[in-house]
């Protein structure tokens, strides 16, 4: 009796200590873009600090969930963990098309000052109320548009031609205003799309636009800098809650690190892609100058209502009240 009360203890015992809690992380970028790697680098960390007990599996290059199915899986927890780019979440969560306005931000510093302002607070509860939790963000960089047709210099430039977007409202709408016709399409299939001829342009960062490889079926590349492409590092909000106070904070210790490092990361590549792009691809590169730059800007600040009611109320007052529009 004495022996097999013994053997029960030590299994539950045992079981207790090396039980594993399985973080299933989806994302659709290459695994050496600074999202890829960063995401292993959580992986590194968490199991480090957890010594093994919280275990993160990562599904990369969209193999298990491209980036809009993949927030209502994390809402039914089929997955843990994502870190889809703000416009994926415009479906469900309608405020994170702020950072889609085009040149509502400046540079870098102004996204990461954004990033401690109280809209913030305001999307942090719209993502709680829909089933995740924000527990970071992530960098990406500045978007530039790339064409195969012919190279744009000013808005009105992209009349009449096919341009995929990642699908939130207002950068669709960015894209109609000019007479151009947007299409939404998964991160996984946008160098098919272009090498078929199926769309003449897209818009994104010069590291997604290298390490895609879409200089081999785009011509032109417009240095726009119009928009960013940036991530919430989202967890499920049923998964989040099922944790102790102990794992919750291992996440939030792994992920302070990683976070650093993906940012520094993603400036560097962002910054060697830009150069690669440049010299050692065949793309025609155009830097919007200043005086075109100043065109443009006033040119989508003349929509500024538009853009303003495809978010909330509150998040439309926020941004007035902060002189951000
Ligand atoms: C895209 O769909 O172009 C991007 O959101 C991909 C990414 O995650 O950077």
């Amino acid at each position: 009796m004495y022996k097999v009360i013994s053997l029960i203890l030590f299994i539950l015992v045992y079981k207790f200590s090396y039980s594993e809690t399985i973080i299933r992380f989806s994302h659709v970028v290459s695994v050496d873009s600074p999202k890829g790697i960063a995401v292993e680098k959580f992986k590194t960390e968490l199991e480090k600090i957890s010594s093994g007990r919280l275990k993160v599996l990562i599904y990369p290059e969209g193999t298990l969930f491209d980036d809009i199915p993949v927030i209502e899986a994390l809402k039914k927890n089929i997955v843990q963990m994502a870190a889809p780019s703000f416009s994926k979440f415009s479906d469900k969560i309608r405020d994170f098309q702020v950072f889609d306005i085009p040149f509502l931000f400046n540079n870098i510093k102004d996204i990461h000052n954004f990033y401690n302002s109280k809209a913030i607070s305001i999307l942090n509860r719209e993502t709680e109320n829909f089933g995740l939790k924000i527990l970071d963000f992530w960098d990406n960089d500045f978007k530039h548009i790339t064409c195969s047709k012919r190279l744009i210099k000013k808005p009105e430039d992209l009349k009449g031609l096919k341009v995929r977007t990642m699908g939130s409202d207002i950068l669709n709408a960015q894209f109609k205003i000019v007479g151009a016709m947007p299409y939404t399409y998964p991160f996984g299939s946008l160098k098919h799309i272009l090498e078929e001829g199926l769309i003449d342009c897209q818009e994104n960062t010069f590291n997604n636009i290298y390490s895609q490889k879409l200089y081999n079926s785009q011509k032109y590349l417009t240095v726009s800098s119009h928009g960013y492409l940036g991530y919430a590092v989202v967890i499920s909000k049923k998964f989040w809650e099922s944790l102790s106070g102990e794992e919750k904070k291992l996440i939030k210790e792994a992920l302070k690190k990683t976070t650093a490092y993906e940012r520094e990361l993603a400036q560097r590549k962002n910054f060697t892609d830009f150069f690669r792009l440049t010299h050692k691809s065949n793309l025609v590169v155009h830097k919007l100058s200043e005086e075109e730059k100043v065109y443009w800007i006033t040119f989508y600040k003349r929509h500024k209502n538009l853009f303003l009611n495809y978010l909330s109320s509150e998040m439309a007052k926020e941004l007035q009240e902060m002189g951000l529009y």
